[in-house]
């Protein structure tokens, strides 16, 4: 699957109540797991609009500083006009970045954030090595993504992941470095009246694995 999909959607994505609900959920979790201060480097990695940025931030109030990474260049010009009208703070960095088929850049971030993102994502294993590389030290990384589900949740074009087992997933967080690994109960999608849990999982580096939550 290319951008194009993303690309299409990033005009109208935040006209969708449930996006912008979900989002504070996933905020809301995040703010409630791991600490969020002014020295905090924040990237959020396939941030899309950056909804979950804008949520973090309206909780947390300042914080040190704000990565946003999309692939899809329609995400881009919608996180960048955010910039540009003062909706994201002014020296947010809006970057092209596809962990899957690029390195790891250099800079290193206190906090690592990805809602909705890694169902995408066809090399996991690629993509968890380098959030780890990314991480600073007793940085944290929270994904929120799918519960395992039956294949219906994508009714357009799609080859990721019909979302995720829990203890798989722990697993491959633990193989690629990180650890502490948590996952527990985070939000939900209603779509065509069916209910899809979503969420957290909280790592950081090397330790075991609990899994909390339903
Ligand atoms: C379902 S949307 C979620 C957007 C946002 N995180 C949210 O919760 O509203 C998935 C986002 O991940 C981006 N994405 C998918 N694969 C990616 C990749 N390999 N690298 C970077 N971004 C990716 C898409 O462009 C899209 O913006």
């Amino acid at each position: 699957m290319g951008t194009e999909h993303f690309d299409d959607k990033a005009a109208t994505w935040d006209d969708d109540p449930e996006k912008v609900r979900q989002a504070q959920d996933v905020a809301r979790a995040v703010s409630s797991a791991v600490p969020l201060g002014d020295a905090t480097r924040l990237l959020e990695y396939g941030a899309g609009t950056a909804l979950v940025t804008q949520a973090l931030l309206a909780s947390a109030g300042k914080i040190g500083g704000v990565t946003l990474a999309d692939n899809s260049p329609g995400m881009r010009a919608r996180l960048s006009d955010k910039v540009s009208s003062g909706v994201m703070p002014p020296d947010t960095r809006v970057w092209d970045l596809d962990l899957e088929n690029e390195p790891a850049p250099s800079e290193r971030f206190d906090l690592i954030v990805s809602s909705m993102v890694m169902h995408h994502v066809h090399q996991l294993p690629t993509v968890l090595e380098a959030f780890a590389e990314l991480l600073a030290d007793g940085g944290h990384l929270c994904i929120a993504d799918l519960d395992r589900e039956d294949g219906s949740f994508h009714t357009h074009d799609f080859d990721g992941h019909h979302g995720f087992d829990r203890g798989d997933l722990a697993t491959a967080l633990q193989q690629a470095g990180l650890a502490d690994v948590t996952i527990r109960d985070c939000t939900h999608i209603i779509r065509d009246g069916v209910t899809y849990p979503v969420f957290l999982a909280i790592a950081r580096g090397g330790g075991s694995a609990t899994l909390a939550g339903g």
